[in-house]
């Protein structure tokens, strides 16, 4: 059984949309999303419709978070498969914007994030990145006046980061960060594995292996230093190449240097190929 979703691509026709949806005390959970939709954005959408009585996925390939030099021409679209799979989930809305609608002629603002947005992981390899992602979800914020925003916890930094931005900014949106969903291999699912190579794709699940091994000596009691190190010669030995393979605080995302200095999570971004990926895990 689907039920076709509501599309809307206006900011008068959402307001409209809202009021109609938000009548009859209704709770709202909006899913953030730039299509390409998989069973991870599924599992979060499943977790909305528990938190509240109406769901909202917004489909927006936000250009602001790209650097010139990254991929959002060839982000991959997949606009009739995304509407078929959130109709199954019977999502109520789909908020899909188009560039100008987001960004009209002399668009001049900007959200600036400290904290978790400078912790130097994400941050230090795409420095324009948290700029647009926090501009664009406390715009989607801003419009859609959800109670609930569910994010992966795969992009555990921006899970932080717009975390720490509604509580600050008052936005009175309760984020709630939603598990990452893998692949039977342990590869993290992500809109941009269709990028992989058949021989990449076989590689990929490395990454996930290499921090868990790196938490299980952790755990043991390891030394953190030498644990981390293991861990990142385990991915790099497979090909590899490492923008980071970090152990932080789990909550401030800082560094720490022993285990005694807080929960841990291990953060990590490489490189395969042209693809890359990040991956995290709790310890
Ligand atoms: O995680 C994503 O897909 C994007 O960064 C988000 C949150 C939809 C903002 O464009």
């Amino acid at each position: 059984m689907s039920r076709s979703p509501m599309i809307v691509r206006t900011v008068p026709a959402l307001r409209r949309a809202l009021d109609r949806l938000k009548a009859k005390k209704a709770t709202t959970a909006l899913v953030p999303t730039m299509g390409a939709l998989h069973d991870g954005h599924v599992s979060l959408v499943r977790l909305a419709k528990r938190r509240a009585t109406r769901v909202i996925v917004s489909i927006f390939v936000n250009p602001t978070q790209f650097a010139p030099s990254e991929d959002f021409s060839s982000y991959p679209r997949t606009w009739k498969a995304d509407v078929a799979k959130l109709a199954a989930e019977e999502v109520d809305l789909i908020w899909n914007p188009d560039v100008k609608t987001m960004y009209p002629d002399g668009f001049a603002t900007r959200i600036l994030t400290e904290g978790p947005a400078t912790a130097g992981l994400e941050d230090r390899f795409r420095p324009h990145f948290f700029g647009g992602v926090t501009t664009v979800v406390g715009k989607l914020f801003t419009q859609v006046r959800p109670d609930f925003a569910v994010f992966g916890e795969k992009d555990f930094q921006q899970l932080r980061v717009v975390t720490r931005m509604a509580r600050d900014l008052d936005l009175g949106v309760r984020v709630i960060g939603s598990r990452t969903v893998r692949e039977r291999d342990g590869l993290a699912m992500s809109s941009r594995n269709v990028n992989l190579s058949p021989e990449e794709r076989r590689t990929a699940p490395v990454l996930y292996r290499a921090m868990k091994e790196a938490a299980r000596r952790l755990r043991a009691g390891d030394d953190l230093e030498a644990a981390r190190a293991g861990g990142a010669e385990l991915a790099a030995g497979a090909g590899f190449a490492l923008d980071y393979f970090e152990v932080r605080h789990a909550g401030t995302l800082a560094p720490i240097a022993s285990a005694k200095d807080g929960p841990m999570r291990i953060l990590t971004a490489a490189r395969i190929g042209t693809t890359r990926l990040i991956d995290n895990v709790a310890v």
